[in-house]
């Protein structure tokens, strides 16, 4: 047994402790304990809640000291929206958007997710592998501790499998959770384009000869569909989803994200664990999440980065009860950033969301969708030491700072994989 940490001096101490997924009124509930501790042993959080009764546990007298001096501790970030896999930047194509073309001109010209698939396919696994390594540093210096990683960028089986296998490496290889999905239908790849049944041959190649190898080398937890014209439409997003869940795998789906396509109701009905972006919603959409247990994903960082002005309607989605996540949606195309802390800003000033019902969506919310809410997400007797801790004093500047980063430390399963330097950089 490694000898046990105990965190003191939090100004605040955020433990989302106690009630699982929230919706409604309860989003804002962050279990906010003033000068609170936690007790860590062997990457397990043993005790947490006021100093003065942490410090009173048998593992207490002995422990390594960590003091948080007056900054504000949370759980670690769960991203639960990324594409972590990807061969390089389209700032080619950011700089043509702001001149003029939209994403879904450029993507008819044979660009967008495209050109990013024609990049990954040409590179090795060790160059896409060193790409992941440097964001997952990255990832765990804004104080994320797991993220979902989408495939997507291959669309054949050999760049699909590169790509799901390296979730996996990835995951021993660095200090971070890797939640892997699979997004084999992003959309139709080039080669089968060209023939009229090609978008039939390719949900068939997805379905008959991906989706079976994915299984039997459990490569993937969840199966996802981009859902949106130009893309899948929802007759084949179901018949793509439901082949998932034969195989095991849980419906996570793109949808109304650029147009309303049905892909959220469609959601609902398969028992999806999340369905993301949602910009395009309506009042019927907003109700079937709001009496489902499918997660709603908001990626405003998207809406940001395309330069859109319509964000999702977070509000109307927490007033009528859906359980509201937030993620990144890291991704070359419409999302460059691996910053949980500006998605919060955005989530306060463009949603409408207060900071406490950002950070419930940036960590309990998020790992429910991920279906890992009994060991991430909270501060709480039993659960992993994913921790973060924010150099503020007020849990609210974390938000309100925008575009730089308060993050001084993060610990996943106890252990310290991010400190902040005395330079005050990354
Ligand atoms: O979540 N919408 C589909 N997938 C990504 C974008 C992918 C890309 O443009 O490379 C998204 O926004
Ligand atoms: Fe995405």
């Amino acid at each position: 047994m490694s000898i046990p940490t105990l965190i003191t001096g939090a100004s605040q101490l955020l433990t989302l402790g106690g009630r699982g997924a929230r919706r409604g009124a309860a989003l804002a509930n962050v279990g906010l304990i003033k000068n609170g501790a936690v007790l860590i042993s062997d990457g397990l959080i043993v005790a947490v809640g006021p100093y003065a009764q942490v410090q009173a546990h048998a593992l207490a007298r002995a422990a390594q000291r960590l003091d948080a001096a007056g900054r504000v501790v949370l759980p670690g970030f769960v991203d639960s929206h990324t594409h972590l896999i990807h061969a390089a930047s389209r700032a080619g194509e950011y700089e043509v958007r702001i001149t003029g073309a939209s994403y879904e001109e450029i993507a008819k010209r044979g660009g967008g997710i495209l050109n990013s698939v024609n990049k990954l396919r040409a590179a090795t696994s060790d160059t896409l592998k060193r790409r992941a390594l440097s964001a997952l540093k990255q990832f765990a210096a804004y104080g994320t501790t797991t993220i979902e990683a989408k495939s997507g960028y291959g669309l054949d089986l050999a760049s699909e499998l590169k790509t799901l296998k390296l979730h996996k490496e990835l995951l021993t290889e660095q200090p971070l959770d890797i939640v892997s999905t699979f997004l084999g239908a992003h959309v139709i790849p080039a080669e089968f384009r060209r023939r009229p049944s090609g978008a039939k041959e390719y949900i068939s190649l997805l379905i008959d000869k991906l989706l079976p190898e994915i299984a039997a080398q459990k490569l993937a937890e969840f199966c996802d569909v981009f859902c949106e014209r130009g893309a899948f439409n929802l007759a084949q997003s179901k018949q793509i989803l439901e082949a998932g869940k034969r195989y095991g795998l849980r419906p996570r789906i793109h949808s109304e994200q650029l147009s309303r396509t049905g892909g959220t109701q469609l959601a609902v009905k398969l028992g999806a664990a999340s369905c993301d972006h949602l910009e395009k919603i309506d009042r019927a959409d907003i109700g079937a999440l709001a009496k489902s247990k499918t997660v709603a994903t908001l990626l405003p960082g998207c809406d940001f980065h395309l330069g859109l002005k319509q964000y999702a309607p977070a509000r109307d989605l927490i007033d009528a009860g859906a359980i509201v996540a937030l993620a990144t949606d890291y991704n070359p195309g419409t999302s460059p950033t691996v910053s949980m802390p500006m998605i919060l800003s955005l989530a306060c000033t463009q949603l409408r969301m207060t900071p406490a019902e950002a950070i419930s969506a940036a960590t309990i919310n998020p790992a429910y969708s991920l279906g890992c809410e009994k060991q991430i997400g909270s501060l709480e007797v039993g659960k992993l030491a994913d921790i973060s801790i924010f150099d503020v004093d007020d849990y609210r500047e974390i938000p309100y700072y925008f575009g730089m980063n308060t993050c001084h430390t993060t610990i996943k399963r106890g252990q310290i994989v991010y400190f902040k330097s005395s330079l005050g950089t990354n």
